[in-house]
């Protein structure tokens, strides 16, 4: 009887234990921009090496388009261990308390992709991505998407088209300040927001790179696209320190590849989809495309180069003179 009884224990518990090993571990990625964008398409590259990789005890579930979680609230859910993986723009680190990811918002700081990916890709990138750790963020690595341009209902092609205007930024500091020294006047929105506020008039213009303004038909309710590539925005993909820590280490190494891989793929796709989205832009008709003249592109580069000294402090000068360094910026140049 008692040889029974200890026999049945013992297979509940080889079930339970089998059970529990088969059940696949999920990690929830949740992100703001449309599927076909590099974000969008880098996102699912990671789905199908991870689950790859692990052989199925990885499930990673994408929810693009801010169907999870918005702007703001994605970045408390990952701290809360109700999303395991983010891939927020780097201009909205601030109000999680680490100002300096908006030094990559310094207009015209990065010249091209070259540059930028020595910081990002360079021992500059790692120690900002280890700056996440005191919040409980693991900052896993940076993905590329491009350079932003504006847009609005009318030209903008000197400073003064700006004056006025108001213009929906990301929750940086930097931007702001940016929109300010053109004259116009800065609002803080989440991205998901952004297509009503501009066919509504709530504000009057935006910044983006293409891929955005096309995926989300920003093109369609913005009569005017200036393709001025005044500042750079980009991604740092993090997840839940604990949650990251508390992974079986082979899991983790397995993922850990993945995310290599697919930063490879996101950083080789991004110039070509942010192309490809302004042919498709231009496709349409819906938007008249300008490009600005050199002494146009000198005047707006005067006009907002000057918030990089005002952001030193916020910023911290030593990081603006380290990153001036590993790009060749030099701005008594200008
Ligand atoms: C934005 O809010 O404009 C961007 O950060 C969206 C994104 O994630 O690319």
């Amino acid at each position: 009887m008692r040889l029974r009884s200890s026999l049945l224990a013992l297979a509940l518990g080889l079930a339970a234990f089998a059970a529990q090993a088969s059940e696949p571990i999920v990690i929830k990625f949740a992100h703001v921009v449309a599927k076909n964008t590099p974000k969008g398409k880098a996102a699912d590259y990671f789905k199908q090496r991870a689950e790859a990789l692990t052989k199925g005890a990885v499930k990673v579930e994408v929810y693009p388009n801010s169907t999870l979680y918005k702007d703001k609230e994605e970045m408390e859910a990952l701290q809360l261990g109700a999303v395991q993986l983010l891939a927020p723009s780097l201009a909205k680190f601030g109000p999680l308390g680490v100002k300096e990811f908006e030094v990559f918002d310094l207009p015209y700081i990065f010249d091209n992709y070259q540059e930028l990916n020595k910081v990002t890709q360079g021992p500059i990138g790692r120690e900002l991505l280890n700056r996440l750790e005191p919040k409980g963020v693991k900052g896993l690595t940076f993905w590329d998407n491009g350079f932003k341009s504006f847009s609005a209902n009318k030209p903008l092609k000197t400073p003064a088209d700006f004056r006025g205007l108001k213009m929906r930024i990301q929750s940086s500091k930097v931007l702001d300040a940016q929109m300010r020294a053109l004259g116009a006047l800065p609002q803080v929105m989440a991205f998901s927001e952004v297509y009503q506020a501009l066919q509504t008039g709530v504000v009057d213009g935006t910044e983006n790179p293409i891929s955005n303004l096309y995926t989300q038909k920003m093109h369609e309710v913005q009569k005017h696209l200036s393709l001025t590539e005044h500042g750079y925005l980009g991604y740092a993909v993090i997840t839940n320190k604990k949650f990251w820590e508390g992974l079986p280490a082979n899991i983790r190494a397995q993922l850990e590849q993945a995310m290599k891989e697919s930063t490879e793929y996101a950083n080789k796709i991004a110039k070509q989809e942010n192309d490809e989205s302004l042919e498709a832009v231009r496709k349409s008709g819906k938007t008249t495309i300008y490009t600005p003249t050199a002494a146009e592109k000198a005047a707006l580069k005067k006009a907002l180069v000057s918030v990089h000294e005002k952001m030193d402090d916020r910023l911290g000068v030593e990081m603006v003179q380290r990153i001036y360094k590993e790009t060749g910026f030099d701005p008594s140049k200008l």
